[in-house]
């Protein structure tokens, strides 16, 4: 199952990915928040980032102004590889070289015809393996 998640930042494009998901008859929990008060984005990291280290979702979407924020939080959980993208070639390569489980976008950074693309690419692309789950293995510390 795919989670997505997003501050008062991110509200507007949160809800055109669920819209362009919900298109294409593809499945989503939204974790919140649902309307544009200001809110604190680490609540809503954290929300979506526990249930992928404890195995509840596969992937999420994590959307506030600049996705800054969200990648931060996202990424202080075990487990988590959090990728924050603004065009596709990194979507794809946050996929094939890191086997990244979040993408994070910026509301206020990146349009919705593109946030689309990377997300499409991020749900898609396969890992590459090998010598990369090598790497990924060290990423995490004691
Ligand atoms: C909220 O104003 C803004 O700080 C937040 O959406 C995000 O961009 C933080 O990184």
């Amino acid at each position: 199952m795919i989670a997505i998640a997003c501050d008062h930042g991110g509200y507007d494009l949160k809800k055109a990915l669920c819209d362009w998901m919900d298109s294409r008859g593809m499945p989503y929990e939204n974790l919140g928040t649902d309307s544009g008060d200001s809110v604190d984005y680490p609540e809503y990291a954290h929300r979506l980032a526990a249930g992928i280290a404890d195995g509840t979702y596969e992937k999420g979407i994590l959307v506030c102004g600049t996705g800054l924020g969200m990648s931060m939080a996202a990424n202080r959980h075990p487990g988590v590889r959090a990728a924050l993208c603004s065009e596709s070639f990194s979507a794809a390569m946050s996929r094939r070289h890191n086997d990244a489980n979040v993408l994070c976008i910026g509301g206020r950074v990146t349009g919705p015809e593109v946030a689309f693309e990377i997300l499409e690419i991020f749900l898609g692309t396969p890992f590459d393996g090998d010598r990369h789950a090598r790497r990924i293995s060290k990423i995490e510390i004691d």
